[in-house]
């Protein structure tokens, strides 16, 4: 990219119930990438055809500062991150708009808040409603191309901030218990990640009824016999992020049942990190993994027919419908805010149209430096299963009636982040108990 002005909005606070009573707050993590300052309040311009960088911010008051404490200046901001020109936010309108008429391509990515989003309207004269889709693609692939590939120091805070992720998760093995409450544990986990950094990288999922992907409810208290699905991590001070999954027996012991299908996903999991290198479409890794699953479905009598071609028409959607990974880095779901398809996709390869394949975040040709999530699962789905026996659904593949034995199981998936190296990929953080002698060694002895 070589013409244009490029204009990138810091996140403001973001009011929880009140104005003064604010969200942990979240730097937007393309400013942290290219600035590193975790301030509200500042647009950072790069002018490109003269190579002008430009930091618009307005000084606290005595009236702020009497509640906040001495705070820099946005002279001394701009200084720490090598930007040598400074102006004043009230400015900055008028800078846009000279621009425009001197016939200069604005760039900015597209505002996931709403306030950027009204902030950018009143920027460009841009309507609110078209503002997104006036993103510019151009600096979007620009980025995307930079943030792929992680450096040897970002490498070094996802290795740190996994290891956040990692005591967490063996925290919540070890305090497992028969009649302790799903909250205790995730409570205990988000102390940990916010004792080591700025938190958790999302909201705790962590629950015994883990068919649901994305479960955040943690009101039931632990039973014997069930299976507890933990998907959490941790966010760095510097805003790099974790993410694993674990899934273990509230006993301490799997029945047999829980073990044959846990050692099925292992496979998927083991095996993806055996296939995930430079060179491979991360698309075929994940088509890999569906076949796995599909392959130990059909020994246990839930599957039949071919299972590669189960796999590939997408019939393994029922138990997994979701996709095997996706970019990690300063967003959990790295870069996402740009639009998934310039993240994990490009001319290459395509986003699947079939359901389950679709969901897959990325599937990328991988390269060296690319850290992306391998995180494959079986769930049982009451709700979709019966609309996919109604249907008779790739009945072709699908043993409907023993599918029906396992309506009250509840869902399994591991998950571990893998940075793409020369040749092949290494797991992040310190070993996590992960193979079914580790974990019942593990579960509950704390
Ligand atoms: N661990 C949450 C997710 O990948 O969506
Ligand atoms: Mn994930």
């Amino acid at each position: 990219m070589n013409n244009g002005i490029v204009v990138l909005l810091s996140n403001n606070e973001s009011a929880m119930n009140y104005k003064s009573n604010t969200y942990r707050y979240r730097q937007d993590s393309t400013f942290i990438y290219f600035y590193g300052l975790s301030l509200p309040g500042l647009t950072a311009v790069m002018d490109l055809e003269t190579g002008t960088d430009m930091l618009f911010g307005d000084d606290y008051t005595i009236d702020d500062i009497i509640w906040m404490g001495e705070q820099p200046s946005v002279a001394e901001l701009a200084a720490r991150c090598g930007v040598e020109k400074v102006c004043p936010t009230a400015d900055l309108q008028q800078f846009i708009q000279k621009a425009q008429n001197a016939g200069k391509t604005i760039h900015f990515l597209p505002p996931y808040r709403d306030d950027n989003r009204l902030f950018l309207s009143h920027l460009t004269g841009i309507s609110v409603s078209e503002i997104n889709a006036k993103a510019s693609v151009e600096l979007i692939k620009s980025i995307v191309n930079l943030r792929s590939i992680k450096s040897a120091e970002e490498v070094q805070e996802m290795d740190k901030i996994c290891n956040t992720g990692v005591k967490m998760h063996t925290a919540v093995m070890q305090l497992c218990h028969i009649g302790t409450t799903e909250r205790r544990l995730a409570g205990s986990a988000e102390g940990i990640a916010l004792s080591e950094g700025n938190g958790v990288s999302f909201p705790v999922i962590l629950s015994q009824n883990g068919q649901t992907l994305h479960n955040h409810d943690h009101s039931q208290i632990l039973q014997d016999g069930r299976l507890l699905l933990a998907d959490m991590g941790a966010e760095a001070i510097s805003c790099y992020n974790s993410d694993y999954t674990r899934t273990f027996p509230v006993s301490g012991k799997f029945t047999q049942k829980q073990k044959e299908i846990y050692e099925i996903v292992l496979k998927a999991n083991m095996e993806t990190i055996e296939k995930a290198k430079p060179g491979i479409p991360y698309f075929d890794v994940h088509l890999h993994a569906v076949t796995v699953l599909a392959e130990g479905l059909t020994a246990l009598g839930l599957m039949k027919g071919e299972p590669q071609q189960a796999a590939k028409v997408g019939a393994v959607a029922l138990f997994m419908p979701h996709g095997l990974g996706h970019h990690i880095g300063l967003d959990v779901h790295d870069m996402e805010d740009y639009g998934e398809d310039y993240v994990g996709y490009d001319q290459t390869i395509h986003r699947s149209t079939i359901f389950g394949h679709a969901s897959l975040r990325c599937g990328k040709v991988l390269q060296p430096g690319f850290i992306v999530s391998d995180e494959p699962g079986i769930y049982f789905i009451p709700q979709l299963i019966d609309i996919w026996e109604k249907e008779k659904k790739f009945a072709e593949f699908i043993n409907y009636e023993k599918v029906r034995q396992y309506l009250d199981f509840g869902g399994i998936r591991i998950e571990d982040d893998l940075l793409i190296t020369g040749t092949g990929c290494r797991v992040l953080g310190e070993p996590l108990p992960k193979t079914v002698n580790e974990i019942e060694a593990i579960v509950g002895t704390k």
